[in-house]
């Protein structure tokens, strides 16, 4: 069996803790996470923009502490009449990492398109930071039976034009949105098999090579109590946490599924 790729376990705070909350939070994490958990996982935190330089630096003050620095959005363009938005240019100065692009909650509240996500997508690699390209299919439509074409449909535009070798250094996290919050999580069946499919279009957009590096996060109610079995499946290769991830101790425990009882 080939190897699997090293998983990502993100968390995704959106609109949750000021930066006073950030630092007390991101403290705690990097002392409950160690050398093993570095060496069998990575792990990023994706905080509010206001967050961002007041966690940058305490990340710089922990002695061993491997938790990379994530962003939640960002603009297209490097600088401009943009009011309100953030410059990809603005957080990699930050040491971000990570940008999360085309969430859901992005996609339905700020209108973000395909092509939007997919510009966004090549703006994040032009800044020298890592896409983390969110996709998923509604409740309604999982019920229609039209979620393999919503998703295929997501993932071939969001890659539109992305070069192959980028394809495959980046991340694709598979949320669907019935599963965001509420408590609901797909079954790690469902799951698996979303992300199998998400990595045979890929294959198709951007080879063979990309398909078999990327590497695709499930997302939506992840906890301790499921991180173990969804961990497990084949085309699982991380996880992107909401709720779970503003508490320490809990995504710290799904950091170390491996830990966990079966
Ligand atoms: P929850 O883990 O709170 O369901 O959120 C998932 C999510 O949207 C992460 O981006």
């Amino acid at each position: 069996m080939a190897t699997k790729r090293k998983p990502l376990i993100s968390g995704n705070w959106k609109m949750h803790h000021n930066h006073f909350e950030a630092i007390q939070v991101v403290q705690k994490l990097a002392y409950l996470l160690g050398g093993e958990d570095y060496d069998a996982v990575d792990v990023s935190v994706h905080p509010p923009f206001t967050d961002i330089r007041s966690v940058q630096t305490t990340l710089f003050d922990q002695k061993k502490c491997e938790i990379a620095l994530g962003a939640q959005n960002c603009h297209w363009e490097e600088k401009g009449a943009f009011t309100g938005e953030v410059s990809p240019a603005f957080l990699t100065k930050l040491d971000v990492a990570y940008v999360i692009v085309g969430h859901s909650e992005r996609r339905e509240y700020f209108f973000e398109s395909n092509e939007i996500v997919n510009t966004k997508v090549k703006a994040v690699f032009t800044h020298g930071m890592t896409p983390i390209m969110c996709v998923g299919e509604t409740l309604e439509e999982r019920e229609a039976g039209t979620t393999e074409a919503k998703v295929d449909n997501q993932v071939r535009d969001g890659l539109a034009g992305v070069k192959p070798d980028q394809v495959a250094s980046m991340v694709i996290a598979y949320e669907p949105i019935w599963a965001i919050g509420t408590g609901k999580t797909a079954t790690s069946e469902d799951a698996q098999a979303v992300c199998a499919m998400i990595r045979a279009v890929t294959a198709e957009v951007a080879g063979a090579d990309a398909a078999a590096a990327v590497r695709i996060q499930y997302g939506g109610s992840v906890k301790p109590a499921n991180a173990k079995e969804l961990m497990g499946m084949a085309d699982i290769d991380g996880a992107l946490v909401g709720g779970a991830s503003l508490d320490p101790d809990e995504f710290a425990k799904i950091v170390q599924y491996r830990n966990l009882p079966d």
